[in-house]
């Protein structure tokens, strides 16, 4: 066992402990960026000037009128921006805009005494603009050929004599939709500026250096005359990894120019109509398999929905490329990436950052494939799971690749997955207007930023002279449970009770040029970080325990507040003790830790390495209920083993894995972003912006029965106490409700129907997929020459066409 990953006796983490903030999440105390504002003096509201064209340029602003409403400040314009007017890392998204480039893009912003103020005056100014043609779908994007980034490619072996060698090869077409993030706190982002113009922005942001150095740049300043604190989020989920750095500079530059705090908070309608979401993608694809059923060889070409700005796309799109394969050995792949440039929010971060979209779209041509390989879609998942010995198509070997198969089978035995698929053929047979499908559906995914330099970390731990600790990291807390998880880590690391420690709130002054919190990895990072400062702390108290106790330091332990030395005739003496006896001894009781993630290598030209420290797996088993006459539908019972690691807090993981998967669940079957593809005015206009026309999981569509074991017996060597990151792989469990949908669709139409489903499988989608079952002539299915590219589709398709997808297929004759 490694040193990282080993526990002592009796630790702290692995207890099954509440989220450390838990009961002021329910009595409504804990405080959130924008319940400061209420205990701000002065505070200026900042509300701004949204234009509605898809594309347009901005030929004149008249900002006069603003200035004579009552409340109105000041109008902040581009001409304010002392340091550089953008908003972003890649210098791609002016933060004042001279081109409007997607329907709602805000210009200018109004600063009011109260929000009506703001408000009135945004609504008073004049934006004079010249229309400019738009794209609006992927499709007009790839079309056009308006693609913006790099166009990486991963590729092992020869496609092409692969395919040629395969019994079978089909190929089909995919498009699906993004997914907004819905986090329950808005955007929000509170600045002062204090008298030596040193600005202080509190933000909702999941990556507060970047915050910093944001507005740093567009303030003119060094990194150093700007903090940036973030107390906690009302969730994230990828969604503030990079989209709060703008908003917190408009409010700093706010502060700035009148001196007064400026807050910055935008309702929902802003949120939705403003912000990035998860990139929708398009995909083509050829795919071979050998007689057995066996995966050969794949080409893909994947496209996502970047939206207008690069945003985050490229390194989303390089994980979507290293998530294709899922659980799934391809020898032979080719996998082509683009980023289409539209006219929509510029599209970002959201939980699993692209490896949910890769996964999908294999996952996808499994269950379209199996009916016509003649196989029942679980058992052919089950061939095509990694063995050992075996590597994903960039190189990296697949490490406990048996995980897969045990949680394979406890899922199967669990779940009484046999019986039940025999009960779900009976209830079939008797019922001609409701059917059910039962699926399986494995997750494999890395975890570690792909890009390399991300993978450190550092905490700031204190040991005050009466014993108590304070824990500083670079990590921020969304509702994950990171905090709670590193509280547990510094006490068992320095051998006190959990109460002894306590956490600060995350701010770029205390622990620098630190990552964002995200890619699952704010444990594993931030874990190692605190274990390295508690242990620089441990050994100096450990000095001074050995002279206290007569043993030496190697043989003193320290557990539950007390030190002891190694033998049982030892007596303990209190935590505190010792921190005293240290104290006078002019012992430094405090330490700063730094933790990287040692045999990473990842090359992004070649998109060859060994990007990730380790791979999280998941099975999840899945049955639905489908309507016949409205494509409505149940999830009636859900069964998961998820692998965590020896996990550091059971009940914080058992949270996210069912957070996760209903999470995933909402983005596959039910929230569906429908954006103005008309010609119309209203042309790019996100005609789903509110929680009334956004469908979001709630308590009614939560499984009936809903059962999750962690995988025991799965130490992670790599990784603080032997743990693994939980926050993202759970959301793609989620492919087994879409499965079951697929499978209980196909019910309706004859014995080994392939069905095409799109994604979000709607009630309104699966009823298409139920009538394309029904009459499968009437489907997307056509027959095509081996080999040959799928057709772009037709200008004039018929209505549907836009929420379903096609395919064509053949069967080569062996
Ligand atoms: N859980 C909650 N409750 N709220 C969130 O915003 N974000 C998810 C996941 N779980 C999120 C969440 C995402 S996108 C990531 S990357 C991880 O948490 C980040 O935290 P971690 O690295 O500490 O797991
Ligand atoms: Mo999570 S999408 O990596 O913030």
């Amino acid at each position: 066992m490694s040193a990282l990953s080993e526990r002592p006796t009796d630790p702290v983490v692995g207890r099954a402990v509440p989220h450390e903030s838990a009961a002021l999440h329910v009595t409504g105390e804990a405080l959130y960026t924008d319940d400061l504002v209420l205990r701000t003096k002065d505070v200026l509201h900042a509300h701004p000037v949204q234009v509605l064209h898809a594309h347009a340029r901005v030929t004149a602003l008249h900002t006069e009128a603003a200035l004579q409403v009552p409340g109105v400040v000041r109008v902040l314009t581009a001409a304010d921006v002392p340091g550089v007017n953008d908003a972003g890392v890649k210098h791609d998204e002016p933060l004042f805009p001279d081109e409007v480039m997607f329907y709602g893009h805000a210009v200018c912003w109004v600063l009011g005494d109260s929000l009506e103020a703001a408000r009135l005056g945004a609504a008073a100014i004049q934006a004079e603009v010249e229309p400019l043609p738009s794209l609006v779908s992927v499709r007009e994007a790839i079309d056009a050929g308006s693609f913006q980034g790099g166009q990486p490619t991963v590729e092992r072996g020869d496609v092409e004599a692969g395919l040629a060698g395969a019994a079978h090869v089909f190929s089909g077409e995919f498009e699906f939709a993004g997914q907004e993030h819905f986090y329950l706190e808005t955007h929000c982002a509170l600045a002062h500026v204090d008298e030596g113009g040193q600005v202080f922005v509190q933000s909702s942001t999941q990556h507060p250096s970047e915050t910093q150095e944001i507005v740093a740049h567009v303030l003119g300043l060094s990194n150093s005359e700007v903090t940036v604190q973030c107390l906690r989020m009302g969730g994230g989920f990828g969604g503030k990894e990079m989209q709060p750095h703008g908003l917190a500079a408009i409010a700093a530059l706010g502060a700035k120019l009148t001196g007064r705090p400026v807050r910055l908070r935008l309702n929902r309608t802003q949120d939705m109509t403003m912000t990035g979401k998860r990139h929708g993608f398009h995909a083509r694809w050829r795919v071979g398999f050998d007689a057995a059923g066996r995966l050969q060889a794949l080409d893909a070409t994947l496209t996502s929905d970047g939206g207008w700005s690069l945003d985050l796309s490229e390194p989303v799109l390089a994980r979507a490329l290293c998530h294709i394969d899922n659980a799934y050995w391809i020898p032979d792949v080719r996998v082509n990436g683009r980023i289409a440039k539209t006219n929509k929010t510029s599209q970002t971060a959201f939980r699993g950052f692209g490896g949910p979209q890769g996964m999908l779209v294999i996952e996808d041509i499994l269950g379209r494939c199996a009916p016509l390989l003649g196989q029942d879609a679980a058992t052919l998942r089950r061939r095509n799971l990694y063995s050992a010995g075996q590597t994903t198509p960039y190189g990296q070997p697949v490490r406990h690749p048996e995980r897969l198969a045990t949680a394979w089978q406890q899922v199967l035995d669990t779940s009484d997955f046999a019986a039940r698929t025999e009960e779900i053929a009976a209830f079939n047979d008797a019922h001609g207007d409701t059917k059910r499908g039962l699926a399986i559906t494995p997750v494999k995914f890395g975890v570690s930023f792909n890009f390399t330099a991300f993978n450190q970390a550092g905490a700031l731990v204190h040991v005050y002279k009466d014993g108590s600790v304070l824990v500083n990291h670079g990590g921020t807390e969304m509702g994950q449970g990171l905090h709670t998880k590193m509280l547990q880590v510094a006490a068992t690391t320095l051998g006190v009770p959990l109460h002894r420690v306590r956490l600060a709130p995350t701010r770029t002054d205390k622990v620098p040029n630190t990552s964002a919190t995200a890619a699952s990895s704010g444990a594993d990072l931030n874990g190692g970080a605190i274990k390295n400062a508690c242990e620089q702390i441990r050994e100096r108290l450990a000095q001074v325990a050995a002279e206290r106790l007569g043993v030496p330091p190697v043989d003193v332990r320290f557990g539950d507040g007390r030190v002891r030395g190694i033998s049982f005739a030892s007596e303990p003496v209190p935590w505190e003790e010792i921190v005293q006896l240290a104290y006078f001894q002019r012992v430094q009781l405090w330490a700063a830790g730094y933790y990287r993630t040692e045999g990473l290598h990842w090359d992004s030209t070649l998109m060859r390495g060994e990007p990730f420290k380790y791979f999280s797996y998941g099975v999840a088993a899945s049955e639905v209920e489908v309507d016949g006459f409205t494509g409505a539908y149940r999830v009636r019972r859900v069964d998961i083993v998820h692998d965590v690691g020896d996990s550091l807090s059971p009940l914080l993981d058992l949270g996210q894995i069912e957070g996760g998967f209903v999470q995933g669940a909402g983005w596959l079957t039910l929230e569906e972003l429908r954006w103005d593809e008309s010609d119309g005015i209203t042309r790019g206009r996100l005609a789903s912006s509110a929680a009334s026309t956004y469908k979001l999981p709630s308590f009614s569509e939560m499984p009936e029965v809903f059962n999750v074991t962690l995988l025991t017996n799965a130490t992670e060597e790599g990784a603080v106490y032997g743990s693994k990151a939980v926050g993202e792989p759970p959301l793609m469990l989620a492919f087994s409700v879409r499965e079951a949908l697929r499978q209980a669709a196909a019910a309706f139409g004859p014995v080994g129907v392939s069905v095409d489903l799109a994604s979000p499988a709607t009630p309104e989608a699966v009823f298409w997929a139920i009538e394309q079952a029904r009459c499968p002539e009437h489907g997307h299915v056509e027959e095509g020459a081996p080999g040959v590219e799928p057709e772009q589709p037709d200008a004039d398709a018929p209505l549907m066409e836009p929420y379903s997808e096609r395919v064509q297929h053949q069967l080569t004759q062996t």
